[in-house]
């Protein structure tokens, strides 16, 4: 990357020049029809970051009278690409960070032809109970970076292997360390010393551990599954997190299908994630939940899990022919789909789900942001965060076309680079 250095503050006024594909996400914004291309991809094109948001994008053409309005004088910092393609940061809406030990022989014997089961989760919390504080933020932070290095700007993560009040607590209260976007999933399976009394997990769940944990989570979450929660027990642990302030996301159709897509929908949930088994009435389901004033709810893809667990995957064109909001999420987790990599889900999705690359692009970033309610993330308007991510790639079909390949070249982060 060639940069001319100019001097300027903490939030450098920073021109990136010579972009051969930005994705914005943004049609409007850039003047381009929406209908035509939902991506609003400008071609040879420059991006203008200040503040830590963006302050222009456009046509490099047309990027000293944009510049001049936005700014009104030369920026800090120009940057020149040299033809790469530009993206948003990725938005991953789903993982599961705070975790210790190692469950690759668990993989490695599915790899043998053994199925993947609820149960193996309790192998991580017994480890993830017995590490140090420093332990399992030393775990946390080596996922953030490694996930910053593949493009990701913002990252959801989850509590889930502590399942005893202070272990939830201490999950929630270090997953903030590290981001905002942080999840109350007490209810991921029922630890071993509530085997014989499911409900009465249920009921700490809903109460001590709610109230300890959600002054450090936004929102709440449950793993609605056989082997797992019921849907009444799923119902009322999301109503209770709801009434304690937080915003609602399932686990849900994962395993086989099941009533856990209705009921996210019937709660107003941002998101139901997985949906891998899914019958037609939970497709109309989704697809009508953005039919109103109100948000609905994203139908979030994991294909790591597929990729991972050898299921069959979710059919990603059959909800998008529907009218449904679908995201891409990594669901990084030690048990079933340990990588952190966006660009493969991108590739994944692509390869198996029936979306084009246009889509699966769109659902990695700006389908992450509708997942977790933000409008500052997952697109690249003037006034959206500068979480920008540059490819090493003339453009971003190369994320599905080369996979596995390492193309993040540069990533900048609220208008700072960060790779
Ligand atoms: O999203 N489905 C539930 N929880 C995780 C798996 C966790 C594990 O196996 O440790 C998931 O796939
Ligand atoms: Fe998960």
């Amino acid at each position: 990357m060639r940069e001319v250095e100019h001097p300027g503050g903490s939030h450098p006024a920073t021109l990136i020049l010579g972009i051969g594909e930005l994705t914005t996400n943004a049609p409007e914004a850039v003047g381009v029809d929406p209908v035509v291309d939902p991506t609003g991809v400008i071609r040879d094109a420059a991006l203008l970051l200040d503040g830590g948001r963006v302050a222009w994008a456009g046509p490099e053409s047309a990027c000293a009278d944009g510049v001049e309005a936005a700014l009104g004088r030369a920026p800090d910092r120009v940057v020149g690409v040299e033809g790469r393609a530009v993206v948003p940061g990725f938005v991953d809406s789903h993982s599961h960070l705070v975790f210790a030990g190692d469950r690759s022989a668990e993989f490695e014997a599915r790899m043998a032809g053994r199925p993947y089961a609820a149960g193996g989760i309790r192998t991580t919390v017994a480890a993830t109970r017995a590490a140090s504080d420093d332990g399992l933020r030393a775990v946390l932070r080596r996922h953030v970076d490694q996930a910053l290095a593949q493009g990701t700007t913002t990252l959801e993560t989850k509590s889930g292997y502590g399942l005893s009040v202070p272990d939830e607590e201490r999950a929630v209260r270090l997953a903030r360390e590290v981001t905002d976007e942080v999840t109350f999933l007490g209810a991921h399976v029922v630890p071993p010393e509530f085997s014989d009394d499911p409900d009465g997990y249920v009921d700490l769940v809903v109460g001590d551990m709610l109230a300890a944990c959600a002054p450090h989570a936004r929102w709440v979450d449950v793993f609605c599954e056989t082997g797992a929660f019921t849907p009444e027990q799923s119902r009322r642990v999301l109503e209770a997190g709801a009434a304690a302030g937080l915003g609602v996301r399932v686990h849900a159709n994962q395993l086989g299908p099941g009533e856990g897509v209705r009921l996210a929908v019937d709660l107003g949930a941002a998101a139901v994630d997985h949906c891998t088994y899914l019958s037609d009435d939970d497709v109309a389901a989704l697809a009508a939940s953005w039919g109103g004033e109100a948000q609905g709810t994203v139908a979030t893809l994991l294909p790591g899990v597929e990729f991972s667990t050898r299921q069959p995957y979710p059919d990603a064109r059959r909800l998008l022919d529907a009218g449904a909001v679908v995201a891409l999420a990594s669901d990084c987790n030690p048990g079933s789909s340990y990588t952190s990599s966006m660009p493969l889900m991108v590739a994944l999705a692509v390869r198996e789900t029936g979306m084009t690359v246009a889509e699966a692009v769109w659902a990695a970033t700006a389908g992450g942001a509708r997942a977790l309610r933000r409008d500052d993330v997952g697109h690249l308007a003037p006034g959206a965060r500068a979480d920008v991510v540059v490819l090493d790639a003339p453009s971003r079909t190369h994320l599905a076309y080369r996979p596995g390949v390492p193309l993040v070249h540069a990533v900048w982060k609220d208008g700072h680079p960060a790779r």
